[in-house]
């Protein structure tokens, strides 16, 4: 297959790094190719319109603020599921023939896709339904896509998470308080046991791991007999109450109500301070993980992953998934990259490191 022109999208929640995937699959696919390259907008809602939403992306692609710059240039959406699209009156319809129209007038040879799980899935389904040569590239603050050790985004999203512990603890000290921060990560605790680990937290509750009260009371106490006027605790959002209740919000607007995680960072301050007579202070930490200034592991991961998407391509390997291991860049089929989801791991070495620092789970 001759390949001289080649989409990009970004799916699902935007992250830090994605604008250096893109400023990457340009500098391969048209510097040492000659491809050209175009940017598909807002995901597979870009191609849902006539024409399409999109825009043959040239050298300015290439300039470094690409490298700086967080979110995506391209915009993206996470709801906008092509199988079951949410109309406005509150119907869902399969509009994946609609979205595979779009992807023919534009004349593409092959796709790449940057999304988490769930959008590479459905790009999958998409690409085995209208033909596409497909490639995806693994991102998600989450981090939790089994088949890559890391996934773009997540390095920025830890190291705010870091800065954050890093603020509050001076206050908390100060105050002599106990700091609840809560952060995301969807249904796995790897932000914040890695951002825990890396800033000090005093106790790490993740949804892999079970707490009580108690336990959290006992270790608070045995820090003040140690002589600790503070603490740091740290909250992955989908910690569930002491009885097992997820907390959870509604977000209006938008033209579609969404759920997510959030909230369970002032149930447990609330909770400390009701049980131990502590004062609390909770930060809820939110979508400021998502933006920001990509760090430089995000940068280079970008990079290397965009450039290693277009060589597959030009080998003519689709059906596949870029990723880190050992090291190195990979690639596995999509079957692979989205059967095995990667919750963090109670007996991991990360785990194993925060208890043998004397954090506390709470269990
Ligand atoms: O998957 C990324 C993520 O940021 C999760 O950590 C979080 O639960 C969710 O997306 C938030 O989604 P939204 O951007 O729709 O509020």
């Amino acid at each position: 297959m001759a390949v001289k022109r080649i989409g990009i999208l970004t799916s699902g929640g935007d992250c830090a790094g994605l604008n250096a995937v893109i400023r990457a699959v340009y500098a391969h696919a048209r510097g040492h190719f000659g491809w050209e390259v175009v940017g598909i907008h807002n995901g597979t809602a870009g191609l849902l319109t006539t024409p399409p939403e999109a825009t043959t992306l040239d050298d300015r692609v290439l300039g470094s603020d690409m490298l700086r710059q967080g979110g995506t240039i391209l915009g993206t959406t996470n709801k906008g599921d092509p199988f079951a699209f949410p109309m406005d009156d509150g119907k869902k319809v399969d509009r994946s023939a609609e979205v595979i129209a779009g992807y023919r007038a534009l004349g593409l040879d092959a796709l790449i896709g940057i999304g988490g799980d769930g959008s590479i899935a459905i790009l999958q389904r998409l690409a085995r339904q209208g033909g596409i040569n497909l490639v995806t590239v693994p991102k998600t603050i989450d981090n939790d896509i089994g088949a890559t050790e890391v996934s773009i985004g997540f390095e920025t999203a830890v190291q705010t998470a870091t800065d954050a512990l890093d603020h509050l603890q001076p206050t908390a000290a100060s105050h002599s308080r106990v700091m609840v921060l809560e952060v995301m990560g969807r249904d796995a605790g790897h932000i914040a046991l890695s951002a825990g680990i890396a800033g000090g937290a005093d106790i790490i509750l993740i949804p892999e791991i079970a707490y009580r009260f108690s336990a959290i009371e006992a270790h608070l106490a045995a820090l003040r007999d140690r002589g600790r006027n503070f603490a740091l605790v740290i909250v992955a959002e989908a910690v569930k109450t002491e009885d097992g209740q997820a907390i959870t919000a509604v977000h209006g607007g938008g033209g579609q109500a969404v759920q997510t995680y959030g909230g369970i960072g002032h149930y447990v301050g609330a909770e400390i301070a009701r049980r131990s007579g502590a004062e609390t202070r909770v930060t809820v930490l939110g979508h400021v993980q998502r933006g920001g200034t990509p760090e430089p592991k995000d940068r280079l991961l970008g990079s290397a992953f965009g450039v290693h998407a277009v060589d597959l391509i030009a080998a003519g390997r689709f059906d596949r998934m870029v990723a880190w291991s050992e090291r190195a860049v990979i690639d596995v089929p999509i079957d692979a990259a989205i059967a095995r989801y990667q919750a963090v791991d109670p007996q991991g070495a990360l785990v194993r490191t925060a208890r043998g620092l004397g954090i506390s789970f709470g269990d």
